[in-house]
């Protein structure tokens, strides 16, 4: 953006698309990760004189207004981060939106209300889309994308409103590029890969593509119960892809013919019921080998010779990419793997990233200090993509 700020920006509207989708309870932020991470693009902006236009999508509404996803909380945030007051437009393309947009004075900030309440935002249709992007860029005459946990989606504030007005990208998505260009040049070895999380579905060309590069690959959280599943583990009742299975299978053998170290739990945490996430009542899970499982139990953690192995194999990493929870660790008694995983990044000498909406969440949410990372993005699905070798729309956008 420094470029666009030296063409001088003082009294332009500059529209900013932030990813400012946080996890909230109720109207409470548990994570203000990706707000602080935007904060600076803004602040710098403002401090230039432009009127600034943040929008972002908050959650999955179904194209319509739902008070349950309001961005007010964020906008409250957002100004308290930057030490000024930030409007708040109770729509995106409305009257509110025009009249806040209107009243900025030159330095001042307004938040606009969720994209995703117009379905024009994420519509497949072509033209859909083109026309919710052009009451958009009607708001504005400069336009920043800085929500790099969102740039994987060819959604209008993301890929068709930059083709209708002079753009830059924010140095969020600069510093988060620079970071995932490191990971896919020539890395530190070894490189050391932590996947969790609940689908291997959703890991699918991410393994593809870390099987070429990495030397050690360690999974955890609910998609290793389709790889146990896949050699023939009993798994009980813990989340299963059965239609994964074969693909698992072909990622375990291929890495053997790479010689690529695939490594599973040997351990993990069982229980009958799904703990308790809001009173947090001790769930007294059981420790099994994983070729132990009892048929009517569900695997919520990596058990603790797990969590020995994994810090074992992380120990003497050049270079470490974290994706992925290894158990329920918003639940104490579950937390432990996921810590431990943490602990082991901060303890290593190497390059850490955590990339992720839910690993970097959990590193802040369970206390760790994130500025003892080498890097933690703010991007879970779009890092992931950005590592398949995928062109994503957001930066192709900006790009052009
Ligand atoms: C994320 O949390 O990964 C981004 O904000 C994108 O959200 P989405 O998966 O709902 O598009």
């Amino acid at each position: 953006i420094d470029e666009l700020i030296d063409g001088g920006i003082e009294g332009k509207r500059v529209f900013v698309r932030a990813d400012l989708n946080v996890p909230l309870e109720g109207s409470t932020i548990t994570d203000d990760g990706r707000i602080r991470a935007v904060a600076p693009t803004i602040a710098k902006l403002a401090a230039a004189g432009a009127k600034v236009i943040v929008a972002s999508h908050l959650g999955r509404p179904k194209g319509a207004p739902d008070p349950k996803f309001s961005l007010a909380p964020a906008a409250t945030r957002l100004g308290e981060i930057l030490g000024k007051n930030v409007s708040f437009a109770t729509d995106t393309v409305g009257d509110s939106a025009k009249a806040t947009v209107a009243a900025l004075a030159n330095g001042e900030v307004t938040l606009l209300e969720n994209l995703r309440f117009n379905a024009g935002e994420t519509s497949k249709d072509d033209a859909e889309r083109g026309a919710f992007a052009d009451e958009l860029a009607s708001l504005a005459d400069l336009y920043v994308g800085d929500g790099f946990g969102a740039v994987h989606r060819k959604h209008a504030s993301v890929f068709d409103l930059p083709k209708r007005l002079p753009h830059a990208a924010g140095d969020l998505i600069a510093t988060e590029v620079g970071v995932l260009k490191k990971l896919t040049a020539e890395v530190q070895r070894p490189y050391v890969v932590v996947l969790g999380g609940a689908k291997v579905s959703d890991k699918l060309g991410v393994i593809d593509n870390l099987l070429k590069k990495a030397d050690r690959i360690l999974i955890g959280g609910g998609m290793s119960y389709t790889f146990l599943a896949a050699k023939g583990h009993e798994v009980g009742i813990s989340l299963l892809q059965e239609d994964q299975k074969g693909k698992c299978l072909e990622y375990l053998a291929e890495a053997e013919k790479r010689g690529v170290e695939f490594v599973l739990p040997v351990d993990v945490l069982v229980s009958a019921d799904f703990p308790d996430l809001k009173t947090k009542a001790p769930a007294n899970p059981e420790v099994v080998a994983t070729d132990a499982m009892p048929a009517d139990k569900e695997g919520l953690d990596i058990g603790p010779k797990t969590r020995e192995l994994y810090a074992a194999k992380l120990a003497d990493a050049g270079t470490v990419f974290w994706n992925g929870p290894m158990g329920v660790f918003e639940h104490p008694d579950y937390a432990n793997g996921t810590k431990a995983v943490a602990q082991a990044l901060l303890d290593s000498d190497g390059f850490t990233v955590v990339g992720g909406g839910d690993s970097a969440a959990a590193v802040r949410i369970l206390g760790f200090d994130e500025n003892a990372f080498g890097h933690i993005s703010t991007g879970g699905g779009a890092s992931l993509e950005y590592l398949e070798g995928k062109t994503l729309p957001g930066l192709a956008a900006l790009e052009d």
